[in-house]
């Protein structure tokens, strides 16, 4: 029987009660196939760390990490005692380091769930976030710190090699969907960085001619996704608009709870890591009332990584099933704590 081993970093908030909820949900399907064992070995990392070491996470967290077949983590953040350019340091550490840059983020609808849109029809869509490089980079610095006269400089780095390899990435995606891709930018201001995202989208198209491609400004993007979401299968952009727009597309399917998604290095050369898209949320953190759908859908897609599909399609499955049942946590307006839900989960993996 094949074992992977599997790094926990539930981290902050309810990163830590939906990481519980998301292992449940694997032991059942564990168990339920009995054809793989899955080892987890945890690191309390996080706000819990930096109380007793002064760091929210150790200086060797990338070797550590290194050795496991895939990373799973909760959310990090906790914006009320430490900013969150501290807590949130490892997490974009170990995307740029193990050059996870392809952070693919589905979003749904599902029957059952209600969402805020007036048009209701199934939207159904995939933001592909470079997670690299772009405007995450740490390229920049301050000066004259702390006067008047502060200027403060953050230049983001996009690269040939980075556009071209997520663009890629995207259109094999689209490939094995609906065969649309919507490449977003803000090119008609940002005359470099996303002129260059145009050229190489330019080059790359030919190569796919069976997918159909839109382009569409940042700000155009936002209005369209809301007006016309069904129009959209595979989104692709830089690494912040990428990860605005997931926000996005998690709203407009009914809520961040039920989004998952995936840091990928598609050659494999280091562990992919797997989260849910939403944070800590200490406005709702300590009350068991967060939603675990989209960390049990985080850990399907790290089964599906792990060529375990039948084992992640039965996890789609049950959430889905309980979800078209009824059960539902109070963010998609039903009364369920995160253990009832995690409950319902389970008991569909039978
Ligand atoms: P957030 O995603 O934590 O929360 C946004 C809103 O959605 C809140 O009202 C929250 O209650 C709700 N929400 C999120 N997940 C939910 C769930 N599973 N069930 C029910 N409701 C849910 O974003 P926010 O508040 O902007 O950030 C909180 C902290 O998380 C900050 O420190 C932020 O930097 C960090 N963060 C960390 C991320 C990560 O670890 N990957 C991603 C996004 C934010
Ligand atoms: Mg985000």
């Amino acid at each position: 029987m094949k074992t992977h081993r599997i790094a926990l970093y539930p981290g902050d908030g309810i990163g830590v009660e939906v990481t519980d909820a998301a292992v449940a949900a694997l032991q059942a399907v564990e168990r339920r196939a009995a054809r793989f064992h899955l080892e987890f070995e945890r690191f309390d990392w996080g706000m819990a760390h930096y109380d007793r070491h002064g760091r929210v996470a150790p200086d060797d967290f990338l070797d550590t990490l290194r050795a496991f077949d895939a990373i799973f983590l909760g959310a990090v953040g906790w914006p009320a005692r430490l900013p969150d350019h501290i807590t949130l340091t490892p997490l974009i550490r170990l995307r740029q380091a193990f050059d996870l840059y392809a952070c693919v983020r589905p979003a749904r609808t599902f029957p059952g769930v209600p969402g805020p849109l007036r048009n209701t029809d199934p939207i159904d869509v995939v933001v592909v976030r470079e997670n690299s490089e772009g405007e995450y980079v740490d390229n920049g610095g301050v000066l004259a710190a702390g006067t008047p006269a502060e200027i403060a400089t953050q230049t983001a780095v996009h690269t040939r090699r980075g556009v071209e390899r997520i663009l890629r990435f995207a259109f094999d995606l689209a490939r094995t969907r609906r065969r649309r891709l919507a490449m977003i930018t803000k090119s008609n201001a940002q005359r470099y960085a996303y002129v260059l995202w145009d050229k190489v989208l330019v080059d790359l198209a030919p190569a796919f001619p069976d997918v159909a491609v839109e382009k569409l400004h940042i700000d155009a993007a936002t209005l369209e996704l809301v007006r016309r979401p069904q129009t959209f299968d595979v989104i692709v952009g830089s690494n912040l608009f990428g990860d605005i727009l997931s926000d996005l597309t998690g709203g407009i399917t009914g809520s961040l709870g039920l989004n998952p998604s995936a840091n990928l290095n598609p050659e494999r050369r280091f562990p992919s890591l797997f989260e849910p898209v939403h944070g800590s949320a200490p406005d709702i953190a300590g009350k068991g009332i967060a939603n675990p759908c989209a960390a049990v859908l985080s850990a399907a897609m790290m089964l599906d990584w792990l060529a375990e599909s039948k084992a992640a399609d039965l996890l789609r499955s049950a959430v889905e099933r309980a979800l078209a049942a009824g059960h539902l946590t109070r963010d998609v307006g039903g009364t369920l704590t995160t253990t009832d839900m995690t409950e319902a989960i389970v008991d569909q993996i039978g």
